[in-house]
């Protein structure tokens, strides 16, 4: 499927690019002008997109000096599974609009720098054709009737993913201006090898209401999510999760872990920044219950400050679609390796071996002040 591209991925990176913020402005080359506004932009003035960053500048280190290193680390366990270090990669849908490879280039990256990648149900490549013996893959669903989405479960199941993320933010689709005023569409070409044409079925019926008849009738239920628990083998993840009501409501229903997230700030305006909630969730389920966070992390130091803020680990999403779109694989892999350092040296400079020694002593949370 040919996507107009501005410039041509780059085969090697050059020195101007060592930051995140670098990638973002190679990636404006390399987009046309309505898939720039698809990947940054967000909900109506964008202020949860901003709220996502300004959130960790709000926070201040209180580094501790003169520790031993010598057998310092980044690991984790999550649900059984070891990981070498927690910056996993967010479900970002239709990779093809950023890369000729897609999905391939990022599942590749992410093997190598062992960084758990997480497919989203919007992906151009099929999955089953992400290597089945990489350990560092989990697949998110976006809910397609208990049919659907039982299959596709089994599917990731077959081919060794190891959990499922439901997002449950985004049953209807957030008022993204910017993407409106420039008319983008995804091609009509595209593949979708596991949406097929599902949410067309959404269609309303004569005297139904556009929106609670159309897109919100076919979204899950709470006992959809408790059904999917009972019929899997895999964990379950829950995706979008702000309101420690519907965290306790999670837990209830079997889930094993909550991603505490905005969507980007993508689906709904002015929400809560996703720190404050973590904060907020992190107090009322059992110690130890997984907890991710995503939205805004663009250095090492701001996965420092979520888990010195309750999370286990942090997802990445617009960061890596920048190394994907500018370099392809290589890109990816540099993404994840410039906030891997960021993140070693940072522990280092705060004194802090291992991820359980990172906690909210070493943070001063500044009073917010609005301008
Ligand atoms: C272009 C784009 C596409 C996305 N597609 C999905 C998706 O298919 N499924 C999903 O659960 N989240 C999706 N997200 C949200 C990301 O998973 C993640 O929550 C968000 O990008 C994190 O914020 P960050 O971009 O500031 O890191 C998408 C985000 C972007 C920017």
């Amino acid at each position: 499927m040919a996507v107009e591209r501005i410039l041509a991925p780059l085969k090697t990176i050059p020195n101007h690019i060592q930051t995140i913020h670098d990638y973002e402005q190679q990636t404006s080359k390399h987009v046309t002008e309505k898939t720039w506004h698809y990947l940054q932009g967000g909900a109506m003035h964008e202020l949860s997109v901003q709220e996502n960053q300004f959130q960790f500048q709000n926070i201040q280190l209180i580094p501790r000096h003169l520790n031993d290193f010598t057998q310092a680390h980044t690991q984790l366990n999550l649900l059984g599974i070891d990981y070498p270090h927690p910056i996993f990669l967010a479900p970002i849908g239709h990779q093809a609009l950023f890369h000729p490879q897609a999905e391939h280039a990022t599942a590749l990256a992410a093997e190598l720098m062992q960084s758990n990648f997480v497919l989203s149900n919007f992906t151009n490549t099929d999955l089953r054709h992400l290597n089945k013996e990489n350990p560092y893959k989990w697949f998110q669903l976006y809910w397609q009737s208990r049919e659907t989405s039982l299959s596709l479960v089994k599917l990731a199941e077959q081919n060794l993913y190891k959990a499922i993320v439901i997002t449950i933010d985004a049953p209807h689709s957030g008022i993204r201006d910017r993407e409106r005023k420039v008319f983008f569409e995804l091609p009509t070409q595209m593949q979708h090898p596991h949406t097929s044409s599902y949410f067309k079925k959404s269609q309303i019926q004569e005297g139904e209401h556009p929106i609670f008849h159309g897109l919100m009738k076919i979204a899950p239920k709470w006992e959809d999510i408790e059904w999917l628990v009972r019929h899997s083998s895999l964990p379950i993840i829950l995706k979008g999760v702000l309101h420690s009501a519907d965290a306790k409501k999670a837990l209830e229903c079997g889930v094993a872990g909550l991603i505490i997230s905005n969507h980007g700030g993508r689906i709904l305006d002015t929400t809560i920044p996703p720190l404050i909630a973590l904060q907020n969730i992190r107090a009322i389920v059992p110690a130890g219950f997984p907890l991710l966070l995503d939205g805004g992390i663009r250095r090492g130091s701001d996965i420092f400050k979520a888990i010195a803020l309750g999370a286990n680990a942090v997802l990445i999403g617009r960061p890596y679609i920048y190394g994907l779109t500018t370099a392809g694989a290589l890109g990816v892999a540099h993404v994840i390796r410039i906030l891997k350092e960021e993140f070693e040296i940072t522990m280092a400079l705060m004194g802090t071996t291992n991820l359980n020694s990172i906690n909210s002593d070493y943070i001063f949370q500044k009073t917010i002040v609005y301008r």
